[in-house]
């Protein structure tokens, strides 16, 4: 067994840590405009004019089991959708409201499609919830709504009460684990208290409360409502409370994320996109290369974490072109090479100071076998210092082609490599240690 433990959680995590690699998706009438999912407060746009994105949504292509086959092909274990995101349109059909998509052209539930088309291919399904709503008409405007800048929003607010919008939310989430079988993540977002948030000077007007948390959400009794309903699920810490999950964003961490007071290693997933945005955006071009979308996989599987990479769909329901390429580099790659990703965690204490430059290490939770990822390709050869006497055996993983191997005096072992370079972007070196 591994020797690292992390900090016990109240959800069922073994599966999720042994599974490591799971697709976000953020789909919603945002895929419209093709600006981001935060176009409607970072332009501000009104309710009268955001109207157009209900009124026209028609993702008459939605095919989710193109989705879930493309998913599973890339290695992906698990799914997660957002069921609703700040800007309040609902891919569910819900009793609480009509903001939803059974009232658009979509005419039906695309959350029930998702969920039927993602298990049939065998992959664990995950709901992501906004705990913002920019819609909903109790929702108070805050520092991070589109109407922070309307000269009457204190009055505005006067009418609005967040005990009807915490509310809301429980009947919602009641729906949600209801509703569509076992669900295995559900993914809370966000909370945005504290020092860094409270009243910005940039929106002096707002005597107002800075920014929401916990006590907003009423997040005790909603996490209670959904532990009473699925047992075992694995939720997210961005209500305020500490849940099963660490979520670093669109950044790789350079070490295992550590408990901030116990400083006891916790269970965390970094959640990344291909391109900056979270939902579709049509002319972005800051598109991730095939190697860093590999390499942040074993990076942070090489710091025992999960990856939730992202793909932002279209309002006609079908993947963009790029996101499918993208998909594609990891089927590609981990048709092959899965094994260093699943039931891997970061290399023993004792072997990850090894780790030759332009290298990364994974090793498996029972510690037999370490994998040895080769970023920057080496000539001819490479020395691991230290691993005298401990190699059995090792093969290129990806062909299962033998790598010979000397053992020096030194206590290095010396890998004797093809000349070329394997054709995978990032090829891995499996041992099998005694
Ligand atoms: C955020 C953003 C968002 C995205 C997300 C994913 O903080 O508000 O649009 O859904 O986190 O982690």
């Amino acid at each position: 067994m591994s020797s690292y433990k992390t900090r016990p959680t109240p959800g069922d995590t073994a599966w999720f840590r042994r599974d490591r690699f799971g697709m976000f998706i953020h789909w919603g009438s945002y895929a419209l405009p093709a600006r981001g999912e935060w176009v409607k407060q970072n332009e501000m746009i009104s309710e009268e004019k955001y109207e157009k994105y209900f009124k026209y949504f028609d993702p008459d292509l939605y095919d989710p089991k193109d989705w879930a086959r493309r998913a599973k092909a890339a290695g992906m274990k698990y799914v997660v959708l957002t069921t609703k995101h700040h800007e309040g349109f609902c891919m569910f059909d819900t009793k609480y409201t009509d903001y939803k998509c059974t009232n658009t052209k979509a005419g039906r539930d695309l959350v029930r499609e998702y969920v039927d088309a993602f298990r049939a291919e065998g992959l664990r399904i995950g709901f992501y919830y906004s705990l913002i709503d920019w819609h909903h008409p109790d929702f108070t405007i805050d520092m991070r709504h589109p109407r922070r800048n309307d000269p009457d929003a204190e009055e505005q607010n006067r009418g609005r009460d967040m005990k009807k919008y915490a509310r809301y939310m429980r009947d919602q989430v009641m729906e949600l684990l209801t509703n569509y079988g076992k669900i295995d993540i559900l993914w809370f977002d966000f909370s945005y208290t504290g020092p860094k948030y409270e009243n910005p000077p940039q929106y002096p007007w707002m005597g107002l409360k800075g920014g929401k948390g916990k006590d907003d959400w009423e997040a005790e009794e909603l996490i209670a409502l959904a532990r009473k309903l699925q047992p075992g699920i694995i939720i997210d810490n961005r209500t305020q409370l500490e849940q099963d999950l660490w979520t670093p964003e669109q950044y790789q961490p350079e070490e295992w994320i550590r408990h901030e007071e116990t400083g006891e290693l916790v269970t965390w997933e970094a959640c990344q996109t291909f391109s900056g945005s979270w939902g579709y955006h049509r002319d972005q071009t800051t598109w991730k290369s095939p190697e860093m979308l590999i390499q942040m996989l074993i990076n942070t599987v090489s710091l025992g974490g999960n990856l939730l990479m992202n793909v932002g769909p279209t309002a006609r329901g079908y993947l963009d072109y790029r996101a499918e390429a993208a998909l594609g580099v990891y089927a590609d790659w981990m048709r092959v090479n899965a094994r260093s990703v699943y039931g891997c965690t970061m290399a023993e204490p004792d072997i990850l100071p090894l780790c030759p430059n332009g290298c990364r290490f994974t090793q498996t939770e029972d510690g037999s076998r370490l994998y040895v990822h080769l970023y920057s390709y080496p000539f001819k050869a490479l020395k691991i210092p230290g691993l005298a006497g401990r190699v059995d055996y090792a093969q290129f993983l990806h062909d299962a082609s033998e790598i010979l191997f000397d053992e020096k005096e030194d206590g290095s072992v010396v890998f004797k490599l093809p000349v070329v370079k394997p054709p995978k972007i990032v090829p891995v070196i499996e041992l099998f240690l005694k």
